[in-house]
């Protein structure tokens, strides 16, 4: 049984002057979870939130918070998101992986992100440690930027090496690369400006879901 398909819209793409009300929108809309994007400026060259924000929006949110910290020292910081009201926290492999122990200590969903360059071999003896893997599909720091499909044999690897947890892409998925990621085997998909740029987010979030529910469904 593959895991159940979930859309995660990345706040990156919402409106951060009314942030609160995008967030019940694309609820209302049907994101299942809400993807929240912190950079420190250093592990990748942009900054956007940090902790008062996940704070806030914890207050707010309806769904899990799915925060992905693009930061250098997760260790440091690990906890603090958890009691922030991250329901899975994501570091990345190319920082401190020692992260992952902790984050489910604080009692979160451990993610581990892998960049486009990174080898999926990075990965592997972590997976017990591991809820979910965050392939990125596009280099972190910036919405909007074009899907890169050369990622998608690590997430065939992943389930090859019978990875059961949640398999998360994030980058450039929209309605025409979606399809694509869930065939490898993705079964959580963030989606930023695909569904905040476009006209009816919940029309886009349904085709989202639909189209990876055929492709996953079409794969086992
Ligand atoms: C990029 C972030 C993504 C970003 C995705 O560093 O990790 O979550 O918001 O944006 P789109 O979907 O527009 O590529
Ligand atoms: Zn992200």
């Amino acid at each position: 049984m593959p895991p159940p398909v979930r859309i995660a819209p990345s706040l990156l793409s919402a409106d951060f002057v009314h942030l609160a009300r995008d967030v019940a929108r694309v609820e209302d809309a049907g994101a299942d979870w809400l993807h929240v994007d912190v950079m420190d400026g250093h592990f990748v060259p942009n900054l956007s939130i940090g902790l008062p924000v996940v704070e806030a929006l914890k207050g707010v949110a309806r769904r899990p918070l799915d925060v992905h910290i693009m930061i250098s020292d997760p260790l440091a910081y690990a906890e603090r998101y958890v009691k922030a009201g991250a329901d899975v926290l994501t570091c990345h492999v190319e920082t401190r992986p020692e992260a992952l122990q902790a984050i489910r200590r604080a009692g979160a969903r451990a993610g581990l992100a892998l960049n486009p360059g990174t080898d999926v071999e990075r990965v592997r003896d972590l997976l017990p440690q591991c809820d979910m893997v965050l392939v990125m599909s596009v280099h972190p720091g910036f919405g909007g930027q074009k899907f890169m499909p050369e990622v998608l044999p690590k997430i065939e690897r992943l389930r090859a090496w019978g990875f059961e947890g949640d398999v998360e892409i994030d980058g450039g998925i929209g309605p025409a690369t979606v399809g694509d990621a869930a065939s490898a085997g993705a079964n959580v998909f963030v989606a930023g400006s695909s569904v905040f740029r476009s006209p009816d987010w919940a029309a886009t979030i349904r085709t989202l879901r639909d189209t990876a529910q055929a492709r996953l469904g079409a794969r086992s």
